[in-house]
C-alpha cells in the first residue's frame, strides 16, 4: 500500500483531528492531534507539502543552504535528530512519544508530547499583560535564546540554530520555554555568525511586523537590553550589508530588489536597519 493511504487509512483509524495541515501536495502534511487514554497528544505527519516540482526545487535550494532534505522522510529524521539535540543541549523541545498506540506509526510520522500555553509571539504582543512583565519573560527567553547560540558557535552544532525561526514557533508554558517545528537542520555551515543572525531576523520579523512604529521601537529598545550577546545583534547587519562572502552579498542584493518589488511588509534588512539604530541609541545613552 502506498504510504499516503496507509497514513490517510490510520488518520481515520485513530480519529485525528486536523490543527494545521497544508493544502497543497497529498493534503496530508500537518499537525494533527489524536486522543490515547484519554490524554491529548500530537500526531504530526510529514508528506509532500507541495507540487512535486516545487518540492523538488525547494529539496534543491535545502542541500545548497547545507540544510538537511525538504523530501518527507528527510523532515520527519531531522525533526526527530533536532528535538533529541536540543534537548541534550538542555534546551526544551516537545518529548518524542516513540510506543503511543498498540499498533505502529505509519512511515514518516512523529508522535509529540502536546505543549499546553501560549504562543510567545501573542504572549509578547499582549496588550492585557503588564509591559513590565512581558519584558521579564523576554529577558528570561533571551538569556537561554543567547546561550544556546553560544553554544551553537562553540560547538560548531548548527542543529541548535531554529531553521524555521519565529516567536510562533515557541509555546510558553508556564515559566517553560518549548521551542517546537524543527523539521530543517543546518548540517554543513560556512558562516555560523551569519546563521545565527538570520535566525535572530526571523524571530524579530515575526512580532516586528505586527507591531506599530512605537511598539517597534520599544520592542528593539528591550532587545538590546534583554539579549547579552551584543556582537550576534551586531552582526545581523553586517551579514546583510557587508557580508565578507561576495556569492552571499550577490544573493543579499538581489533579494534585497526582490523583496523591495513584492513589498514585502518588515523585511529582514529592514529588522537589520532598525536593529542597528537601537544598537546606536543604546550607545548614545551610555555615552552621555
Ligand atoms: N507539541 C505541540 N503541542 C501543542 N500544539 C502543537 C505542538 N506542535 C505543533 N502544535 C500546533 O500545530 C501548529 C503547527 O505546528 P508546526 O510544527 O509549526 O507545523 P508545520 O511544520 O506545519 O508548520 C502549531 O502552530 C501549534 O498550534
Ligand atoms: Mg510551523
Amino acid at each position: 500500500m502506498k504510504n499516503t493511504e496507509q497514513i490517510r487509512q490510520f488518520l481515520e483509524r485513530v480519529s485525528a483531528v486536523p490543527v494545521s495541515v497544508s493544502e497543497g501536495g497529498t493534503g496530508l502534511n500537518g499537525v494533527w492531534t489524536v486522543e490515547v487514554g484519554g490524554k491529548r497528544v500530537i500526531l504530526k505527519v510529514y508528506s509532500r507539502r507541495r507540487s512535486l516540482l516545487r518540492a523538488v526545487l525547494c529539496d534543491i535550494g535545502y542541500r545548497l543552504r547545507g540544510l538537511t532534505s525538504f523530501s518527507a522522510s528527510g523532515r520527519c529524521r531531522a525533526e526527530r535528530m533536532n528535538l533529541e539535540a536540543w534537548r541534550r543541549a538542555g534546551f526544551e523541545t516537545p518529548r518524542i512519544i516513540e510506543t503511543p498506540l498498540p499498533e505502529p506509526l505509519p512511515p514518516n510520522c512523529l508522535c509529540l508530547e502536546f505543549i499546553d500555553g501560549p504562543l510567545l509571539s501573542s504572549f509578547l504582543l499582549d496588550a492585557a499583560v503588564p509591559a513590565r512583565d512581558r519584558k521579564r519573560v523576554f529577558r528570561r527567553f533571551a538569556e537561554q535564546w543567547a546561550r544556546r547560540h553560544v553554544r551553537a558557535e562553540q560547538t560548531g552544532d548548527g542543529r541548535l540554530i531554529h531553521e524555521r525561526s519565529t516567536f510562533d514557533h515557541v509555546f510558553l508554558c508556564g515559566d517553560r520555554f518549548v521551542t517546537f517545528d524543527l523539521e530543517a537542520a543546518y548540517v554543513r555551515v560556512g558562516n555560523m555568525r551569519a546563521v545565527i543572525a538570520r535566525e535572530i531576523c526571523g524571530y524579530l520579523r515575526s512580532v516586528l511586523k505586527r507591531c506599530s512604529e512605537e511598539q517597534i521601537g520599544t520592542f528593539l529598545d528591550w532587545l538590546v537590553d534583554v539579549y547579552p550577546n551584543r556582537a550576534y545583534l551586531a552582526y545581523i547587519h553586517t551579514a546583510l550589508y557587508r557580508n565578507p562572502s561576495l556569492p552571499a552579498r550577490l544573493v543579499h542584493g538581489t533579494d534585497r530588489a526582490l523583496r523591495r518589488l513584492r513589498k514585502q511588509k518588515m523585511p529582514k534588512f529592514e529588522v537589520a536597519q532598525r536593529l542597528r539604530a537601537a544598537l546606536l541609541r543604546a550607545d548614545a545613552v551610555t555615552v552621555s
